[in-house]
């Protein structure tokens, strides 16, 4: 394990500039791309993983996205923040240790920080240089506060670093990031981070809503095409890393929202028959027929505080927008016995 300069004394962040930094590496196995690719392309229909959106140019387009006047969930999320943090803030103790799921752009946390008086901040992000380069920049601006970046895959669960052991948790995942899991697969996440902050740990987490169809239509197909050009770049991000022959303009974007089951699909569809080489591999795609890129679960209330509830959560707050579309919990982990 790397030590960065390592410093005993909790502080609480904008005191004193003593906090720790020191960096915990999980050791995550890397993807393997290239199996992944040729697996899922190879499954009827076919698929690529979301994960494969974000090189540098996918997290350029996904930046542009929360900025769209389509795209709501970010904007949303944040003005619940300045506008009622403060009643997140007063249910959390001070000198608690933040756990952010995917810590990689800490721009969310420091909201947060305006609500909160964390002592310890504990970044988990796959992206050893990204996490790494991040979680640098905020301990520089909040010496104060202890910061122990975790290289880890979180869709497993994480051991958290050992000197955070004694100070009560509150789990940050924001950005409706958990519409990527499916609804069993959220369940199983939301339980490990049940046992992670252990019995009366917290979290604070952002979900999206149910709604309108044509709202969240529009949010996936914006005016602008920019959601478009993000679900192309996957093919680019794919023809650069393993020098495959997708032809991306021949591929057009299309978001649908499954009413039933409450949730957008994204998908790529073929303008004609083509003929793409992967190495060795070669993959036949007819006209029309459609890649799947994407799922993005929304959840109503109910729904949301029922499942955190069979994941060991109870729900102590809930804050949402004047037009429902995105909620935020603050969730509390129960005892065994509760
Ligand atoms: C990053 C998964 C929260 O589902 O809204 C946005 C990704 N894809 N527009 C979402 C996304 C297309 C986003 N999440």
């Amino acid at each position: 394990m790397a030590r960065n300069s390592s410093m005993d004394r909790q502080n609480q962040s904008g005191a004193g500039g003593d906090g720790a930094f020191e960096f915990f590496d999980r050791h995550p196995v890397a993807n393997n791309m290239f199996e992944d690719v040729l697996t899922s392309l190879a499954m009827s229909p076919k698929r690529l993983a979301p994960k494969y959106f974000y090189n540098a140019r996918g997290s350029e387009l996904f930046e542009a996205i929360t900025k769209l006047p389509e795209y709501y969930v970010t904007r949303t999320e944040q003005s619940l923040i300045a506008e009622r943090g403060l009643e997140i803030g007063a249910q959390i103790p001070a000198g608690v240790c933040v756990v952010e799921y995917g810590g990689g752009s800490s721009e969310k946390l420091r909201a947060l920080l305006g609500v909160l008086s964390p002592s310890a901040y504990v970044p988990i992000d796959i992206s050893r240089d990204y996490l790494l380069q991040q979680a640098r920049a905020l301990h520089s601006d909040f010496p104060s506060l202890s910061v122990y970046p975790t290289c880890a895959d979180f869709s497993a669960p994480v051991e958290l670093p050992e000197p955070v052991d004694d100070i009560p948790k509150l789990a940050f995942f924001p950005g409706s990031s958990i519409g990527n899991f499916n609804r069993a697969s959220a369940q199983i996440f939301l339980g490990q981070v049940a046992r992670a902050v252990g019995p009366g740990g917290q979290m604070v987490i952002g979900v999206d809503r149910r709604k309108d169809p044509a709202v969240l239509e529009a949010a996936y197909n914006d005016s602008q095409g920019v959601t478009a050009a993000f679900n192309r770049n996957v093919l680019s991000h794919i023809n650069t890393e393993l020098g495959a022959t997708f032809d991306v303009s021949s591929f057009r974007h299309e978001a649908r929202y499954d009413v039933a089951d409450g949730r957008i699909d994204m998908f790529l569809i073929s303008t004609r028959d083509q003929r793409v080489r992967i190495g060795e591999h070669s993959f036949d795609i007819a006209e029309n027929e459609a890649i799947h890129t994407e799922s993005s679960f929304k959840y109503h209330v109910d729904e949301f505080v029922e499942l955190a509830g069979r994941a060991g959560f109870d729900c102590e707050l809930t804050l949402s927008d004047d037009d429902e579309y995105f909620s935020i919990y603050l969730l509390r982990a129960r005892s065994a016995t509760d």
